[in-house]
């Protein structure tokens, strides 16, 4: 199954597309003739990357600006959209951030506030998004969720919380959603160069984590575009990610926790 035509009125709508794996993602739709609608909190970078892709691809860039941990800036995204005058026919639901602390000392904030961008967010325009596109009968959701969806992370509990909530959501709606002209492809990277672990105040992962295991962004949204025109459910981007993934998911708990503790701790 292909993505969507793309088409003067339709367009993507990419969350958290001012940096790393959205920003790729924006190139890479733009790059096939998908318009697209960016959307974070610094729009002075969205509308440097929407005049980069229009000017480009000559597509219709769009930028709205809005802190999606805020339950009022969410909630009035889709007027701001259709005040556009346009059709979410592709979601890309890729805002997120993590975190580097055991759960007693991460400041409440800011677990509150990662379930919010994380797992709320997301739910929320699927919850707005997902019947329009039913009701034109085409449409593609793609949810970026991490390898840390796989296995309990004791160091970054709640991040790995988050994500296990986005794949589990992603795989039952992609079940749900078979036979009708909608997609819906989760997507797993494991490490990514990008701002996520200076956000995340994890300061040594950049020299830990074994260069090997490390995506460019580039890649895991070339990845991430391919898989949803598959209309695939879920992938790891990465033959060793996959293999961790598995790993994560069969090890029994008692023998993996300790030791993705020690990993993880390391990383700090
Ligand atoms: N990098 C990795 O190693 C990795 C691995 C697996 C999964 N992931 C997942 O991939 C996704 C993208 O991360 P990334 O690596 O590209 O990180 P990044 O470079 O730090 O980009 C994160 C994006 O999310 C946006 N964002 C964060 N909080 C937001 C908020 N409150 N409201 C609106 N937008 C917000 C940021 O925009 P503003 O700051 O401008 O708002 C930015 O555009 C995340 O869901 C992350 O969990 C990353």
């Amino acid at each position: 199954m292909a993505l969507p035509q793309p088409s003067d009125s339709a367009t993507a709508l990419i969350t958290g597309a001012s940096a790393g794996i959205g920003e790729a993602i924006a190139r890479e739709l733009a790059g096939h003739g998908h318009g697209v609608t960016l959307v974070a909190r610094r729009e002075d970078r969205l509308r440097t990357l929407a005049d980069e892709l229009s000017e480009r691809f000559g597509v219709r860039a769009e930028v709205v600006g809005a802190d999606l941990a805020d339950d009022a800036a969410r909630g009035d995204l889709p007027r701001r959209i259709s005040e556009l005058g346009l059709d979410v026919e592709i979601l890309v639901n890729n805002a997120g951030f993590g975190g580097g602390e055991d759960f007693v000392r991460t400041e409440r904030e800011r677990l509150l506030s990662m379930v919010e961008v994380n797992c709320v967010a997301l739910l929320d325009l699927q919850a707005v998004y997902l019947p329009q596109m039913l009701e034109r009968d085409r449409g593609a959701v793609i949810n970026i969720a991490s390898t840390a969806a796989f296995q309990p992370l004791p160091g970054a509990a709640t991040y790995g919380a988050t994500k296990a909530f986005v794949l589990s959501l992603s795989e039952a709606v992609h079940e749900e959603l078979k036979g009708t002209g909608v997609t819906l492809t989760a997507v797993c990277p494991g490490p990514v160069k990008t701002e996520f672990t200076e956000a995340a105040g994890l300061k040594g992962a950049d020299e830990q984590v074994p260069g090997v295991l490390w995506m460019s962004a580039e890649s895991v949204a070339k990845q991430a575009v391919d898989a949803a025109a598959d209309g695939k459910r879920a992938i790891v981007p990465g033959l060793l990610n996959r293999a961790g993934a598995l790993t994560g998911q069969h090890a029994p708990r008692m023998f993996a926790l300790p030791i993705v503790k020690r990993v993880w701790r390391r990383t700090l």
